[in-house]
């Protein structure tokens, strides 16, 4: 994180910063566990019982994203550390990269950009290029948190028309937006556009596999700006290359990062970004912000203002 963003942190505690890269713990940090009272965490570090085993004294975790799958929270709850994220500091920068990837999936950027620059451009062509229509046609939001709503609202203003999958009604969106609640599997049955919104747990990691890939029409463009094991990587692969479905814009993956070398690539009507959905100066700035706050009241001993685990609260 640039020093910058750490600023509240000044004067306040003591940081031993690890490498931008490569990501983890690296060695000099494993060696100041042992007095480490705090963690301010990326998502690319693993925090798991080997990790805290050899931090007795942390009472605080502060990871600087809305996701938390990097850290086995059972365990901080078993052992009563409250960990914090930040949500809704990148809802509406992870928004824009859903609705990107849809537009540019649908519109083919990726193969008429690089068509135009290798001299395929040769004139003006009614059957150029064609791609899906977008007004009009049936987005499958799946989960309605702050960021699938966040994306209904784009995907109204375009005029598609919105269902979704969620454990529970939203009533606010169904009123100001007219989305409609759909069990799962008729969602994937009848939906043009499948945006993934949901968080990377156990229920739904590979959640797109070979058995909902196949459920979805084969015109049908999966979006995911979520986390990439939520879709068996493999299974959308052959989706892609067997048109099993149309295409799939991807700003997450599994693994990640995409080795350059990996299949994914060479598909035509597959777009890839690089995990970019919170990487606007606004958003990445309000989640340092927001961890900062995390990690001081933690070591404080006062109760973390963005915590996914407060039940460490209950005596
Ligand atoms: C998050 O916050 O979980 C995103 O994946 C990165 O901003």
């Amino acid at each position: 994180l640039p020093v910058d963003w750490l600023k509240p942190l000044d004067g306040r505690v003591r940081l031993i910063v690890g490498p931008a890269d490569p990501p983890g713990f690296a060695d000099h940090l494993l060696q100041a566990l042992p007095e480490a009272e705090g963690l301010l965490t990326l998502l690319t570090d693993r925090v798991d019982a080997a990790i805290l085993d050899r931090a007795p004294h942390v009472r605080v975790i502060s990871n600087v994203a809305v996701g938390f799958d990097n850290i086995d929270i059972a365990e901080c709850s078993a052992r009563k550390i409250p960990v914090g994220n930040t949500p809704g500091a990148m809802v509406e920068a992870t928004a824009d990269i859903a609705m990107g990837l849809l537009i540019a999936s649908a519109r083919r950027f990726a193969e008429a950009s690089s068509d135009a620059r290798e001299g395929h451009w040769k004139t003006w062509s009614p059957i150029g290029w064609l791609g899906a229509d977008i007004s009009g046609a049936v987005i499958g939001i799946i989960g309605m948190g702050k960021i699938g709503k966040a994306m209904a609202r784009r995907a109204h203003g375009f005029g598609m028309k919105i269902i979704y999958a969620d454990t529970s009604s939203q009533p606010e969106i169904e009123s100001s937006l007219g989305a409609i609640r759909y069990p799962l599997d008729d969602l994937l049955r009848v939906s043009d556009y499948i945006s993934l919104h949901i968080p990377l747990m156990n229920s739904t990691r590979g959640l797109i596999n070979e058995s909902t890939l196949r459920t979805m029409k084969p015109s049908a463009i999966v979006i995911n700006t979520s986390r990439g094991p939520i879709v068996n990587t493999t299974d959308l692969c052959r989706a892609l290359r067997e048109g099993w479905i149309a295409a799939a814009g991807l700003d997450v993956t599994d693994p990640e990062p995409l080795p350059p070398d990996h299949d994914l690539y060479d598909l035509p009507n597959c777009f890839i970004l690089p995990h970019i959905g919170s990487a606007t100066h606004g958003a990445r700035r309000r989640m340092a912000e927001m961890a900062c706050e995390n990690v001081l009241a933690g070591l404080e001993g006062k109760r973390l203002p963005y915590c996914v685990n407060p039940q460490v609260y209950e005596t």
